[in-house]
């Protein structure tokens, strides 16, 4: 079969080849109505009879891979989708660098392997269950839509984690195929396995902060994985991370047109000055200092993912071949790092200190730095609409130490810029740096739906173009 083509023929789509394959494709079958009431019961509440304009994946061709169609939610093709197989694809780091790429899972790696596996795994279906209530608030038909879609891909990246652990990881693979199904976001008993998983997404702004930042750091986790010598992880997530621009995009776009709307009215109204928050509240849009705290809290609480600055585990990973650096193979280095430093930044002595530590253990730092300055880019762009409008205030990313729960930091209380500072005046400044419950109540009361095509919420202006290049009245979701 053309790897490029989808086979939609059977149950499950793929371009895998699953009916040469009975033992992984009756293991798929039986996971599927499992899955399926867990989309039922976690997935989008309401909505599962509405017609929704989604793109389906027909073919893995960077070029041309999605098809635009109404569907049903429960009726998406869920599919397993490899990108092609490079030939003679080698090892881009590690000990193993230069040997050929693992088709089969090395034995010594296996443990590591279904570990990072089943993490990555545990991601996709949390964020479907935190944004499950959001299309009632939905600000537009064309946002709403947009939701649907990071939806149902975020489940079809759970399909893609479940295929690796079914075809190379037998009973124990199932095991934990089965128990990705069973974790839900935010239960006290069974939670996700990350903090950031397990948080609230109660309303739009958080939503669209949480796609610009937290699947950011999908897409730095993905990429890190797209660069492993074990070949079957490198497709799947190659693949995944062509999905994951679109989410990203919603978050930046998401935010910016919130923005916008804030500064269109606050010249009408020709409020100068943005800290006037209760003038700028009155137009019925989301003041900028708010939209600072959410961007506070969402970056910190992302920061936290990449787990410890220093440490042993993304060393072994790196070492082994398994997890690489971002854009590894755009590197121009050994690809070994058993000699080299990097600096991280760290918490010593009572002092924020950069520190140049073996380079091999400073693995996640560095995948936070590329995350960070990815981040930036968007930031920037942000800044640019306010700008635009000449209102004097500018988005900031916080001091990596600020607000943090894991890693170096996790010990202090800064402000925003870094400054270490004690317990009670972090009490007295908080709700100055993150949203306060005022805040959170004030976005609440602005989450009115907007269900006529065409129409946007007050608080966000529409979108430069159209989903698939539709018109600005297109009906993205006809309402069951
Ligand atoms: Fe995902
Ligand atoms: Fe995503």
């Amino acid at each position: 079969m053309n790897i490029m083509n989808v086979d939609y023929d059977g149950l499950i789509p793929n371009n895998v080849n699953l009916n040469g394959d009975p033992r992984v494709k009756a293991a798929l079958e039986k996971w599927h109505p499992g899955y399926l009431d867990w989309w039922k019961d976690m997935g989008p509440d309401g909505f599962q009879e509405s017609l929704v304009y989604l793109r389906t994946a027909v073919s893995v061709d960077p070029k041309g891979w999605a098809k635009f169609d109404y569907v049903k939610m429960p009726d998406y093709k869920w599919g397993i989708l490899l990108a092609p197989q490079g030939e003679e694809r080698k090892i881009p780091f590690g000990a193993h660098a230069g040997e050929k790429a693992w088709q089969e899972v090395p034995g010594e790696y296996r443990a590591m392997l279904r570990r990072l596996i089943v993490i990555q795994g545990d991601t996709e279906p949390a964020s479907v269950e935190q944004q499950r209530f959001l299309g009632k608030t939905a600000p537009s038909l064309y946002d709403m839509r947009n939701l649907f879609q990071v939806n149902v891909e975020e489940g079809r990246h759970l399909w893609a984690m479940v295929y690796l652990l079914q075809k190379y990881f037998g009973a124990d693979g199932r095991e934990e195929a089965e128990a990705l199904l069973q974790r839900r976001s935010g239960d006290l008993d069974t939670p996700r396995m990350l903090g950031a998983f397990n948080e609230e997404t109660p309303d739009w702004l958080s939503f669209f902060m949480f796609t610009f930042f937290t699947d950011r750091d999908g897409k730095m986790q993905l990429e890190a994985l797209a660069q492993s010598g074990f070949d079957p992880l490198s497709r799947t997530t190659r693949f995944m991370l062509t999905e994951e621009a679109h989410h990203m995009f919603v978050g930046e776009t998401g935010v910016g047109r919130t923005i916008e709307r804030t500064c269109q009215e606050m010249q009408k109204a020709g409020i100068e000055d943005p800290y006037d928050i209760n003038a700028v509240r009155k137009l019925g849009v989301i003041d900028l200092p708010t939209i600072q705290k959410k961007a506070n809290l969402h970056f910190s609480l992302t920061l936290d993912l990449f787990g410890n600055e220093i440490s042993t585990n993304a060393a072994n990973a790196f070492h082994a071949g398994i997890k690489g650096r971002y854009r590894e193979d755009k590197l121009d280095d050994d690809h070994k790092l058993e000699a080299s430093t990097y600096p991280v930044t760290r918490f010593k002595d009572g002092r924020i200190v950069t520190e140049e530590v073996p380079a091999l253990s400073a693995l996640n730092m560095r995948l936070r730095d590329d995350y960070v300055a990815d981040c930036q880019g968007g930031v920037s762009r942000w800044n640019k609409v306010i700008e635009k409008y000449n209102i004097g205030f500018q988005l900031k990313l916080p001091h990596v130490a600020f607000h943090r729960h894991i890693g170096e930091f996790s010990s202090i209380k800064t402000d925003v810029d870094g400054k270490v500072v004690d317990d009670s005046a972090w009490e007295k400044k908080k709700d100055e740096v993150l949203p306060s419950s005022g805040d959170k109540d004030y976005i609440e009361s602005l989450m009115s739906p907007q269900f006529e095509p065409g129409k946007f919420a007050s608080w966000i202006v529409p979108p430069k173009v159209g989903i698939d290049n539709k018109p600005g009245d297109f009906e993205y979701v006809k309402i069951a």
